[in-house]
């Protein structure tokens, strides 16, 4: 499958399974035009849970990184980020993530869509948009001060370090921590359970629960300053670096 998505159907439950463990789970375009295309389908289907995993020993390392400097240098391919963030914010389907190891940037910001977060004891959200010159986004600049309170979102974004599964459950990001080798047993668990309930009253609840026009206007603005950083020169510094295997220099590229 080239766009590194598994799709599991069992019951009334549809699992995405984040497949591209070699470069960490780490999201290309078509990932999240699979990602966004399934969500869609489930939305409009007879899903009563989406549960999202992934292979290997980390979640995801966030954006494709390579693919980060192709859009700064203005690649006209169609992206498919902005769909599957906005499908993921607005579906009625209740969803829930498995996360294991490192959650990085959008890998964090995605689970304040979830509606259920089970943790594995590794886990660490990470949130370094600042330390690649960019901005959170997903609507994280609104949903994450409003979770887990300003001076914490304001320190994860600003330095970028991982926050752990304990934290992160006490701050109320997420509902669970097991250990490691039960995460997909639990995970599924919790799903069949919300599966069994009744479909309506879920999404009901679920869709009134959401802000949604709030959300989606927020992501809006966050899309066009993040597109504009990413032409930056101090993100297409961060990105040489990250290429490079080697620390960035924002000083040499210090504008205004
Ligand atoms: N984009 C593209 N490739 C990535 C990637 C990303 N975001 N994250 C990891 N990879 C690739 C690496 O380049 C490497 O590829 P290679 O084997 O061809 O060299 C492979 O995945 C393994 O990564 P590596 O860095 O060797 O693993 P690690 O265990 O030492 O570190 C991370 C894992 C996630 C901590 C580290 O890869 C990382 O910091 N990645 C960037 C995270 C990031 O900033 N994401 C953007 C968020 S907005």
């Amino acid at each position: 499958m080239t766009s590194s998505i598994k799709t599991h159907r069992e019951g009334g439950v549809l699992t995405l399974t984040l497949a591209r463990a070699d470069k960490k789970n780490a999201l290309t375009n078509a990932m999240y035009g699979a990602l966004a295309d399934a969500i869609d389908s489930a939305s409009s289907g007879d899903i009563q849970v989406i549960l999202i995993e992934a292979d290997g020993d980390t979640f995801t390392a966030g954006n494709d990184l390579g693919e980060f400097a192709a859009q700064g240098a203005d690649s006209n391919e169609e992206r498919h980020v902005a769909r599957f963030l906005k499908n993921l914010a607005t579906t009625s389907v209740p969803v829930i993530a498995a996360v294991q190891g490192k959650a990085v940037g959008v890998g964090t910001t995605m689970l304040l869509h979830c509606d259920f977060v089970v943790l594995a004891e590794d886990a660490q959200l990470i949130t370094p948009f600042v330390n690649l010159a960019l901005i959170p986004e997903a609507a994280s600049t609104y949903l994450l001060p409003l979770r887990v309170g300003y001076a914490r979102a304001f320190e994860m974004f600003a330095f970028g370090k991982p926050v752990l599964a304990a934290d992160a459950m006490k701050w109320g990001l997420a509902n669970k921590v097991v250990p490691k080798e039960s995460l997909g047993r639990e995970a599924k668990q919790v799903a069949d359970e919300i599966a069994a309930k009744p479909a309506g009253s879920i999404s009901a609840m679920k869709t009134l629960m959401r802000e949604s026009d709030k959300v989606l206007t927020q992501m809006r603005t966050e899309s066009s300053i993040f597109s504009e950083r990413l032409k930056s020169a101090e993100a297409r510094e961060a990105f040489a670096a990250f290429a490079e295997k080697r620390k960035p220099d924002f000083a040499k590229v210090r504008s205004k």
